[in-house]
């Protein structure tokens, strides 16, 4: 029987998402604000939009690791995803699809999370680790009921993330495992002693502990990680957070709490709250795009939608700012340092699953549309580097809003991969705000702004500005100020399409690429930018 994860609803994010801006009758508003922008527009059909690059702060940077990516054992993301047939005839490293690989080493893949997700509170590791074919079957209850060989395992994981140059982020088993159970992976991967773990680990072909740091303690324990409180759960944190130790042979561990649904507010308040600072060192938060809104009935089409559709899944994306903002104000009463990173852990678009899969898979394809919510959700984490140091889109491959899809031995980059290839240059960067008013992008009575955008200054000086522009039929004028930069070119790049419902299929893999951008011109100091409808643009000053 397939099972399908159906308890979403119980944080409730999708019926209170209300704008932090309040949205004026159709005419002039005034003020500014950072980033986005969003709430401040004028009737201005081809008006020019006055843009500040500011210095901002230089010890302010944008974590790279907002540019984190999820892999979790659900649909083929990692069996027939990452982890192929021996037979398959592509490139590979033991079982590991190499083309993959080289694919997400281009965009600089920052951390990766792993084994979930809901599977992950249902996880035995010691089941993953050892000779393969020793391994016992499971049954993986969450995602289609699939029977799973745990041939990738603890081990086959770290060495895909070592072959991608990424940080492993692993998710402990709360809801169904001990305590004793998350202590015990945690001694058998960062401790050197000679223990009967680290024994185990190095029969098993590691000699050196991996020094994996970045732990989550349980996921979505407000829904398929236990259907627990918040009140509840806080205790239940505190538990495994005791004995999840720290070992001399490895560095300190990052302890991450399994953080809210969407906006609700009470299960931050209640985690910084109860569990003191020096406990944690994240907070998550799961704020999914549904083009329709609704976790019951369609959540939307993948492909093939109208303007109005798009303009939902839009305005549905643009969410995300008042969310975080929200959670941000509520850690910002118990941690004023700012310490507690807020970790955006899974966020992308879920829409229904292509016809004829098995619909506990979650295979989505995945279009234009989907690269201006990446564009867009990058630039609000952006926006908020001072809180988000972390966010992971679900997922890599195959699943939701993937970055790669495969078909046996073929593979393709979606045009989501694209974004994240052109914003790779804000990762670690100094953070830079923006100052802007957005002009309106309008359907029916309805709208949004049209333009989001975000700046960063990288180690060697040059400047970097992603700008998105959602409306698709208005081209956007930018007239660009950025006082006490200094810099003689601009080059840049851009991701667009004929149609916001345009996608990469494995006939016409190449229909959603990059393009050179001729659109920015050098004027006096400023810069003047021409960012054609339903486009991505990052432009390099230099
Ligand atoms: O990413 C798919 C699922 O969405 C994850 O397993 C779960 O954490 C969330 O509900």
């Amino acid at each position: 029987m397939t099972k399908l994860h159906s308890n979403r609803p119980l944080g409730g994010f999708f019926e209170t998402n209300t704008p932090r801006f309040s949205l004026r009758k159709w005419g002039k508003r005034v003020g500014l604000l950072a980033g986005l922008g969003l709430g401040l527009t004028l009737n201005a059909v081809a008006q020019t939009v006055q843009v500040t690059v500011q210095p901002g702060d230089p010890k302010l940077q944008i974590s790279k690791h907002i540019y984190g990516h999820f892999a979790e054992h659900l649909g083929r993301c990692i069996y027939d995803g990452f982890w192929v047939d021996e037979k398959l005839n592509v490139p590979k490293q033991g079982r590991i699809r190499m083309d993959i690989v080289e694919a997400l080493r281009k965009i600089k893949v920052p951390n990766l999370r792993w084994p979930g997700g809901c599977f992950a509170d249902t996880y035995h590791w010691r089941d993953g680790v050892g000779p393969t074919a020793q391994r016992p079957k499971m049954l993986n209850m969450w995602w289609g009921n699939n029977l799973e060989d745990n041939s990738f395992g603890t081990h086959e994981f770290l060495e895909l993330c070592k072959l991608l140059g990424t940080e492993p982020y692993l998710a402990a088993n709360v809801g169904s495992g001990t305590v004793q159970e998350m202590a015990g992976w945690m001694e058998y991967l960062n401790s050197n002693d000679d223990t009967p773990l680290v024994l185990e680990r190095r029969k098993n072909g590691q000699a050196k502990p991996y020094g994996v740091t970045w732990w989550g303690i349980g996921n979505e324990s407000w829904g398929c990680g236990g259907n627990m409180t918040a009140e509840y759960y806080t205790d239940v944190y505190k538990r495994y957070a005791t004995f999840a130790h720290n070992y001399p042979a490895s560095p300190p561990l990052k302890k991450i709490v399994s953080g809210a649904n969407g906006d609700d507010a009470h299960w931050t308040e209640t985690c910084m709250k109860n569990i003191p600072l020096n406990q944690m060192w994240g907070l998550t938060l799961h704020q999914y795009t549904l083009p329709t809104g609704s976790w019951t009935g369609s959540k939307g089409k993948a492909t093939g939608f109208n303007e109005q559709e798009y303009f939902n899944t839009m305005k549905n994306c643009l969410k995300m700012e008042a969310v975080v903002t929200k959670h941000a104000a509520i850690m910002d009463k118990y941690d004023k340092d700012k310490k507690v990173a807020l970790l955006v852990d899974e966020w992308g678009v879920w829409t229904d699953v292509e016809p004829g899969t098995n619909p506990g898979f979650l295979f989505q394809q995945n279009s234009l549309r989907d690269a201006l919510v990446a564009g867009t959700t990058l630039n609000i984490f952006n926006n908020h580097c001072d809180r988000v140091r972390g966010a992971n889109l679900a997922q890599a491959v195959n699943v939701l809003q993937a970055l790669v899809l495969t078909d046996k031995e073929k593979m393709l980059l979606t045009p989501t991969y694209h974004v994240f290839d052109l914003y790779q240059v804000h990762q670690d960067a100094q953070y830079m705000p923006l100052q802007f008013t957005s002009p309106d992008y309008v359907m029916g009575n309805d709208k949004v702004p049209a333009l989001n955008a975000s700046a960063s200054k990288d180690a060697s000086g040059a400047v970097h500005i992603s700008l998105v522009n959602l409306d698709t039929k208005k081209t956007l004028k930018l007239e660009t100020a950025l006082p006490g930069v200094t810099w003689k070119t601009v080059s840049g790049r851009i991701l667009t399409s004929a149609s916001v419902s345009d996608y990469n299929s494995f006939d016409n893999p190449n229909k959603v690429k990059l393009g050179s951008f001729s659109g920015a011109k050098k004027r006096g100091g400023n810069l003047a930018v021409e960012l054609p409808p339903q486009s991505v643009v990052v432009l390099e000053l230099k």
